[in-house]
């Protein structure tokens, strides 16, 4: 495995590539993107292979992923990396983490359908939460990139009659991975006003500091939504999972899968992925977490401080959360500048809930990181001049 090797995307109908005009303007295709959270590297060899020979053999009728082999290659990737038990017949697939948190929202909310989660927040999370009666918590940043949330604040909500707790662990875009000691207290809060927590783990791979399965803490309140699509960068192949430890729970959102949804059949490559990813390619993630940890290093010497950019190195995740407050310039201005004199598409950090900042995907080989703070700096100089 080579993480250096640049391998082009364009033309291979790449979201972050080929459409950089959906999100950052007519005319702007040849933009380098650090956009969307997937990465620019080939997944694990061994996950390639099982594909290669499972395409030569070219039938790809129905398939099944209620059986012992997906299950417990989940079951066994928590308990080695993450000292986390869980039975088997917790696991269930599902198309895609957003898919499941919906449905879960679905089942698990009263009639005031109360949901809390914090701010700021993964933009996909925005958009279906709209349809609820949302509680927001801010994510206080109490020294640089060590942010905190309000347990008083979350008490009240949890008084006020909120029926699920969506959180993200780590989170997107800050990078925070919640602790031991606040999963605790949460969950505690969860037991005492019956509040169900999703927890969307979906980044739990990539991190800087220990994470810790909520489902390590609580199995009575708490579920985890995740995938291999963001660790293994294979989200086109399709599918996720969810440990839903309630059986009331579990049975109501397979009735919904199968019986309104009609998903009965897995993408065999998700299948088959997930499979080969957690029983075979655990050092294929230690190789790409001290990749991406030289690429955050990298930003945080090269523009930590710069004309007063604030960057810290995420305690987990490929994306970096910077800060430009102190540069006295508006997300429109930072942005027309970092399209036209850096020719980088950077994601804002409005669509996140903050407007001084923007986020950094640095999930790729250094040499395009490189363009990426290049980029930014240009853009700096110009708008300073
Ligand atoms: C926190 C988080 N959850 C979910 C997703 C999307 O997952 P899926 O495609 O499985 O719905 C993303 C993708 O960026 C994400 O960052």
């Amino acid at each position: 495995m080579d993480f250096n090797k640049v391998i082009d995307r364009r033309g291979t109908f790449c979201t972050q590539w080929d459409y950089i005009e959906d999100r950052f303007g007519k005319g702007n295709g040849d933009l380098t993107p650090f956009s969307i959270s997937d990465t620019d590297f080939q997944a694990a060899p061994e996950i390639l292979e099982e594909i290669v020979e499972r395409t030569q053999h070219g039938i790809f009728g129905y398939s099944r992923w209620n059986h012992t082999e997906y299950k417990s290659s989940i079951q066994s990737w928590f308990e080695k990396r993450y000292e986390t038990i869980i039975k088997e017949d917790w696991v269930i697939y599902a198309p895609s983490v957003l898919y499941s948190i919906n449905l879960l929202l679905e089942i698990l909310l009263d009639n005031d359908r109360k949901v809390m989660t914090h701010t700021p927040r993964y933009d996909g999370f925005t958009k279906f939460l709209s349809n609820y009666n949302l509680y927001e918590i801010e994510l206080k940043e109490i020294s640089k990139g060590n942010y905190v949330t309000d347990f008083e604040k979350i008490e009240e909500g949890f008084k006020d009659g909120v029926s699920a707790f969506l959180l993200c662990n780590p989170e997107n875009p800050v990078g925070k991975v919640w602790t031991e000691d606040e999963l605790i207290k949460l969950t505690k809060l969860c037991k005492k006003y019956k509040v169900y927590l999703i927890s969307d783990d979906i980044h739990m791979d990539i991190t800087r500091k220990k994470y810790t399965p909520v489902l390590k803490i609580d199995s009575e309140y708490s579920i985890i939504l995740s995938s291999t699509s963001k660790t293994f960068n294979i989200p086109s192949l399709g599918g996720s999972y969810g440990i839903i430890p309630q059986d009331e729970i579990r049975e109501k959102f397979l009735h919904h899968l199968k019986n309104v949804d009609s998903v009965s059949s897995p993408t065999i490559f998700s299948v088959l992925s997930t499979i080969t990813a957690y029983n075979k390619c655990e050092y294929w993630v230690n190789s790409l977490n001290e990749y991406i940890d030289k690429n955050c290093e990298y930003v945080m010497k090269e523009l930590d401080g710069y004309k007063g950019l604030e960057v810290y190195i995420p305690e987990a995740t490929y994306l970096m959360w910077i800060g430009f407050k102190n540069l006295n310039i508006s997300q429109e201005q930072f942005q027309k500048a970092l399209i036209e004199e850096g020719k980088v598409a950077i994601m804002s950090g409005e669509m996140y809930g903050d407007k001084h900042k923007i986020r950094l995907n640095v999930g790729c080989p250094m040499e395009k990181v490189k363009v990426g703070v290049n980029g930014i700096k240009r853009a700096i100089e110009k708008l300073m001049n």
